[in-house]
């Protein structure tokens, strides 16, 4: 691992995978009958901005709607997890939202986790100029692999804070596994505050991923850059289309990018052969009823405790302890 101690209150840790594993990673979801790519790719500087303007959509009200949660119940969520201790955020990103926590919070250490180095370290100078009293550690890695977290003062209470819905890529299996790793981080006393989407109106869901300025498209379809510089491989934008739908049967929007033409992609010395409207899958997004959402958690190792949403009942925010 490397650590740098950057500003007396200021850590970086770079525990991200070698580029060789992200060559194989992306060659086997490649190799398989429905070509597929891992929405953590997406996130390369381009793909963070390109992500921070799908927040800003009129149609997106995700973020938007579990901003509004945490700003209003901050004291109430503050109550519910205690003050002190030690905040963890996995897909941290620019940290904007454990921003509308802290001052209620106070947490001695926070660590943000992201598999996007550049804009991590970004975030967490800002952070610690706006906040001189707090201690931070970032962790550069990939929360979606076995992980291991730097190592933490002993003793200190743990709280994982997971918005965003990031949870919504993982299938419920994967899902599971992760939250079991997260109870096992903040075992004895500590718990999770996970922000999460809820199963609604398909109009409604469909729009969020297919919104009219076609900034989700292009969100999409940078994906094939970050392939290109990542994976050496020649993905020509120009000939795959950003295709998104509500599957209902299984409860999540998928993602997909669809190739316009018979044509073959060289990646990393292996050629690939994509049919005329084949597709890549390149995103779940996983929705969730209250309660389907506590089963997981409960099979996970978690206790339910309390619960904020809107009052539409588009999002929710939901502790757990364990
Ligand atoms: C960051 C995974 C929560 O699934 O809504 C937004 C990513 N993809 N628009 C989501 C995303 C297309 C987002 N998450």
């Amino acid at each position: 691992m490397r650590t740098e101690l950057l500003e007396p209150r200021l850590c970086f840790s770079d525990l991200k995978p070698p580029q060789a594993d992200f060559r194989s990673e992306v060659i086997e979801g490649l190799r398989r009958p429905q070509k597929t790519l891992s929405p953590k790719f997406f996130y390369d500087p381009e793909g963070c901005r390109l992500f921070e303007a799908i927040c800003d959509l009129p149609e997106y009200y995700l973020t938007r709607t579990e901003i509004a949660i945490l700003t209003e119940h901050a004291d109430s969520i503050a109550q519910t997890l205690g003050r002190g201790g030690t905040l963890i955020e996995l897909g941290s990103g620019n940290s904007r939202k454990v921003r509308l926590l802290l001052e209620a919070l106070k947490p001695d250490v926070y660590m943000p986790v992201d598999i996007a180095g550049q804009h991590l370290l970004a975030a967490s100078r800002e952070l610690a100029v706006d906040h001189p009293w707090l201690n931070i550690h970032a962790a550069c890695l990939d929360y979606s692999q076995r992980f291991e977290l730097p190592v933490l003062p002993e003793g200190q209470r743990k709280t994982v804070f997971f918005p965003g819905s990031s949870i919504g890529n993982f299938e419920p299996v994967e899902a599971e596994n992760l939250l079991r790793g997260i109870a096992r981080c903040v075992q004895p006393d500590g718990g999770l505050l996970i922000g999460f989407d809820l199963k609604k109106d398909t109009a409604v869901l469909q729009a969020a991923y297919n919104d009219s300025a076609g900034v989700t498209a292009q969100f999409n379809l940078n994906l094939l850059r970050c392939i290109n510089a990542g994976a050496a491989a020649n993905f020509d934008l120009g000939r795959f289309r950003h295709h998104a739908f509500f599957n209902e049967p299984k409860g999540r929007i998928e993602m997909h990018l669809r190739s316009e033409s018979h044509q073959r992609v060289v990646v990393a010395d292996e050629t690939f052969e994509f049919l005329d409207g084949e597709s890549i899958h390149t995103e779940n997004s996983y929705k969730y009823g209250i309660e389907e959402f506590r089963t997981l958690a409960r099979h996970a190792g978690f206790e339910p405790g309390r619960c904020w949403r809107d009052r539409n009942g588009l999002f929710c925010v939901h502790y757990f302890g364990v």
